[in-house]
């Protein structure tokens, strides 16, 4: 069926703002506190997109899609409070609402040199990225970042990948750097840049993690003159630019509709970015 009405914001399919149920086909229990999730089918969501997943009575919120190829959906969450904890309840052959996908998406060329930088559940949307750029003849340096070894999500994953070279950091050294995946995106940037470097000029830079490293993934672009796309979080209700509730200071963007995935220099003239964000009531919180 084509679009049931179009709006100046948009061209969502009304079918996609209602939700449908999906069955979970899969559970896979990544750490102690994250789990994914693959769903029985497609959204036809592209790498950076987010899906809304409702469970009845409990609440509705936004989540990254970690990988759709056509037959099976995926999202990997941290149990972390009342909606999440309650998601990680479910079981196999359990239905869940999803309606989506919704948000922007990471873009790049063909035969792009790529840098992902993921902190936290960031990492999965990097894989579902890689997955598809090496499609495209892209080759992609991935850096993984994580507290310490056992809370690491991906690894397998992004080492499966062919054209795709894997970077751990870990804040204890547990695991690969020791000190944050930043640290060792300056160092692949600056290596990059040396005239004598037989490497490959970096393109761009992607990146899905807490904000404060998203900052510094901004700052260090920057520095080093390379554009890069951010996912950046808000507190989201409708998820495609009706309630207003995902703006950010001073621009007015819905991140929802404009985002979550931002390019540098948009993030640059949001104020809020990396000094604070609001809650469902419109709340301001420092990070
Ligand atoms: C575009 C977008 C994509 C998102 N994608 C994902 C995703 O792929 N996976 C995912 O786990 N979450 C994701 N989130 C966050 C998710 O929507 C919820 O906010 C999260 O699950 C917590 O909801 P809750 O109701 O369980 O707890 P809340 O009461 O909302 O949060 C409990 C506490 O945990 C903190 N918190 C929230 N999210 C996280 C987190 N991921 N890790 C650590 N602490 C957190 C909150 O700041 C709060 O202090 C995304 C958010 C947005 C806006
Ligand atoms: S979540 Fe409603 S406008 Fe963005």
């Amino acid at each position: 069926m084509g679009p049931l009405y179009t709006t100046d914001m948009s061209s969502i399919e009304l079918a996609s703002t209602l939700p449908k149920t999906y069955r979970i086909k899969n559970i896979v229990q990544e750490t102690e506190m994250v789990r994914t999730y693959i769903f029985d089918g497609s959204l036809g969501a592209k790498p950076g997109q987010f899906v809304m997943v409702w469970l009845p009575g409990v609440d509705e919120k936004p989540f990254s899609v970690a990988f759709d190829d056509g037959a099976e959906t995926k999202i990997t969450f941290f149990a972390v409070g009342p909606m999440s904890e309650a998601l990680a309840q479910a079981k196999k052959g359990d239905l869940v609402g999803l309606r989506g996908p919704f948000g922007t998406h990471y873009q790049w060329d063909a035969g792009d040199h790529i840098v992902l930088v993921a902190g936290g559940y960031g990492a999965a949307p990097m894989f579902f990225v890689a997955s598809e750029a090496v499609k495209h003849g892209c080759t992609l340096e991935a850096i993984v970042g994580a507290r310490g070894t056992e809370h690491l999500l991906y690894l397998k994953e992004l080492e499966s990948l062919k054209h795709v070279s894997l970077h751990v950091a870990t804040d204890d050294g547990s695991m690969g750097h020791k000190g944050y995946n930043t640290e060792v995106l300056d160092e692949l940037l600056q290596v990059a840049a040396d005239p004598n470097t037989k490497d490959p000029p970096i393109d761009k830079v992607f990146a899905c993690g807490p904000e404060m490293m998203l900052k510094a993934v901004l700052d260090i672009s920057e520095k080093h003159r390379v554009p890069c796309q951010l996912s950046l979080e808000r507190y989201m209700k409708c998820g495609f630019g009706i309630c207003g509730n995902c703006v950010v200071d001073p621009l007015g963007i819905r991140l929802c509709v404009d985002g979550p995935v931002v390019k540098g220099e948009i993030c640059r003239k949001i104020e809020e970015f990396g000094k604070y964000h609001r809650d469902d009531l419109g709340k301001k919180h420092e990070f």
